[in-house]
């Protein structure tokens, strides 16, 4: 199972005094220490936190891999294409969001998300889309064209207190996209307590994990909350 960590709230941070600390790239050098797999970014049309400069400096410095989220916004696929990260995942992006909310509405002839998807493969990025667990959208995604998709998993992160229906619903969308021939990742939401009965989830591959992550940080440090995620991680996998 990869790990790869979002670390978008290191530069929200920064841009709260729009000043040069806390700085990505020494955070994805602490996370990879911690045993990330990769790292993640959201260049957002509104660049709230991460900047095109630092989508460039993390593409030079990252000794993993780089995984940028975007919208299929012509202009931010035009910097993907150029800077060429090993991942896009393509995601929906609504300006007025604090995060991203649910997965992309993939309709049968989305000409957006099929193009951007096209242009990205045609610059050897890696593409997956970010849908909600649902089996219909996944055979979409398949359809336009991804090598993968990411499950969102904020309905399973807000209900996995109170029963198991999401995470069920996690269970058969991971092994429907499997068989529709796509790479399964899984994210949003998912914290040290909520996160090994996903990482238990045989199809799924690759986690991206952020905010909780980098807010336990404050307490840890950033490599240490890393390993800690890593270690859960693992023993999931292990005991599954
Ligand atoms: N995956 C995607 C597509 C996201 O947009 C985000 C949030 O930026 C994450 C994963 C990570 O979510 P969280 O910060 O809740 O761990």
């Amino acid at each position: 199972m990869r790990l790869y960590v979002n670390i978008d709230h290191i530069a929200t941070l920064r841009e709260a005094r729009k000043t040069d600390e806390p700085d990505p790239v020494r955070a994805a050098e602490a996370c990879e220490r911690g045993g990330a797999d990769g790292i993640t970014v959201h260049l957002r049309e509104d660049r709230r936190h991460i900047q095109d400069a630092d989508v460039r400096a993390l593409r030079r410095s990252v000794r993993t891999v780089l995984n940028l989220e975007l919208g299929a916004h012509d202009e931010i696929v035009r910097i993907a294409c150029r800077v060429r990260p090993f991942q896009a995942t393509l995601v929906p992006e609504r300006r007025q969001e604090i995060t991203t909310e649910g997965g992309l509405a993939l309709k049968r002839r989305d000409t957006r998300v099929r193009e951007a998807t096209a242009r990205l493969a045609r610059a050897g990025i890696r593409v997956s889309l970010f849908i909600d667990p649902d089996l219909q959208v996944i055979e979409r995604a398949a359809e336009l064209g991804a090598t993968a998709v990411e499950l969102h998993t904020g309905r399973y992160a807000h209900t996995w207190r109170t029963g198991d229906a999401a995470l069920r619903q996690l269970r058969r969308a991971a092994a429907h996209a499997k068989r529709c021939g796509l790479a399964v990742h899984a994210g949003h939401g998912l914290t040290y307590q909520n996160v090994q009965p996903v990482a238990a989830i045989p199809e799924i591959e690759e986690l991206n994990i952020g905010h909780t992550i980098v807010s336990n940080a404050v307490f840890w440090g950033l490599e240490e909350a890393v390993r800690r995620m890593r270690k859960l991680v693992d023993e999931a996998r292990l005991m599954s």
